[in-house]
């Protein structure tokens, strides 16, 4: 058995355990909410509690501690988690899972995605929409250019043309019509100055007020 340097940092870490603990159980109490928020929770996720997004790591603290144990001795090929479990879009997911996405994340695992996948990740809710920002997107709203660069429709019913959009780069547009995952009832307009102006949409990243309105076809779960 040797001991490799990934290894002798987890026994540095170890030593850390009693106040690792502590913090994990402590940080994620109901009472501590207000004193040790990492950053301004997103308006729709003021009702959350922390432990909906912070799940609990498999198995109890004893369990956890026994298999870091045996990690750190090298009698275990991987480290698990201590307290609670790294936010995925697992988590997201269990709320807001819903037919009819328009853009679902598993689709941009593709391979044909992989090079889009570099400059953004959009095979994960995270990608777009960190949290603790006080904001509901984190992207820019230009981010469809990532993937409609040869956007064209053989019936265009725009007085201007998505494909002269797309010839001038006038991503910021798109927004304004579209929402992104068709959730909103609302139904893309045809004009183009009719388009919703790009501070609205910058300011409903922001926690602003929604242009597309508030009728969807999908509610989220809330916490159960
Ligand atoms: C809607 C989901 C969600 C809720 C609710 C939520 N968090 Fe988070 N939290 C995240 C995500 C995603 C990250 C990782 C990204 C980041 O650091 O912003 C994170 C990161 C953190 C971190 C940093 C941990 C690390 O490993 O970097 C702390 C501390 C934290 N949250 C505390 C809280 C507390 C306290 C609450 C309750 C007031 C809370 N969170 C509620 C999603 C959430
Ligand atoms: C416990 C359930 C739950 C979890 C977990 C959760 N959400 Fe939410 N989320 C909600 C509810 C409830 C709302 C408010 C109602 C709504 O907008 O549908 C909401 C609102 C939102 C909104 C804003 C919607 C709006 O119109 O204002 C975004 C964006 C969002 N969630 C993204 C996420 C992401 C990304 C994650 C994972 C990090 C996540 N949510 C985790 C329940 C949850
Ligand atoms: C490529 C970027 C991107 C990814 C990846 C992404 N989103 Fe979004 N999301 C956006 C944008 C842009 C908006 C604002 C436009 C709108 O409302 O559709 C948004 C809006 C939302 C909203 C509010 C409107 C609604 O649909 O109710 C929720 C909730 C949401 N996202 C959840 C998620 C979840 C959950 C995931 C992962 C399964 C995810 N998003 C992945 C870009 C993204
Ligand atoms: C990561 C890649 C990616 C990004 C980023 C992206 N899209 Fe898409 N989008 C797609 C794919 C793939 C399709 C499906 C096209 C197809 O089936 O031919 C699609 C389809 C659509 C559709 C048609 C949906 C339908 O049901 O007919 C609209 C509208 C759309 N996207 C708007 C947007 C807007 C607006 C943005 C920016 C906010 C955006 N997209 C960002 C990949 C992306
Ligand atoms: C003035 C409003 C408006 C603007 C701006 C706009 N669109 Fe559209 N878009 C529409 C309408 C209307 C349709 C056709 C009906 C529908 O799909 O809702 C459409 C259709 C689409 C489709 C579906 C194509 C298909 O094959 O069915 C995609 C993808 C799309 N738009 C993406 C974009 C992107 C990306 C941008 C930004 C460059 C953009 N749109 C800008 C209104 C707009």
């Amino acid at each position: 058995m040797s001991l490799n340097k990934s290894r002798l940092r987890y026994v540095a870490l170890l030593l850390m355990i009693p106040a690792a603990v502590l913090g994990a159980t402590t940080l994620f109490t109901p009472n501590f909410n207000s004193i040790v928020a990492h950053g301004p929770i997103q308006l729709g996720h003021s009702e959350l509690a922390c432990a909906d997004c912070h799940w609990d790591s498999t198995g109890t603290v004893r369990q956890q501690v026994q298999a870091n144990v045996a990690f750190a001795l090298g009698n275990r090929a991987t480290a698990v988690d201590f307290g609670y479990q790294v936010v995925t879009s697992a988590q997201c997911l269990h709320c807001h899972e819903r037919p009819n996405e328009r853009h679902p994340i598993y689709r941009f695992n593709e391979p044909r995605f992989a090079e889009v996948r570099q400059d953004i990740n959009a095979n994960s809710c995270l990608g777009c929409h960190t949290e603790h920002q006080d904001a509901r997107v984190s992207v820019t709203n230009t981010v469809c250019s990532h993937c409609h660069q040869d956007l064209k429709l053989s019936n265009d019913p725009l007085d201007i043309a998505h494909e002269q959009l797309v010839e001038d780069k006038h991503w910021d547009t798109c927004l304004g019509c579209h929402d992104f995952h068709g959730n909103h009832a609302h139904k893309a307009q045809s004009h183009v100055s009719e388009a919703f102006n790009v501070g609205v949409i910058r300011s409903y990243f922001k926690n602003g007020d929604n242009p597309y309105g508030s009728e969807k076809h999908y509610k989220a779960k809330t916490n159960d």
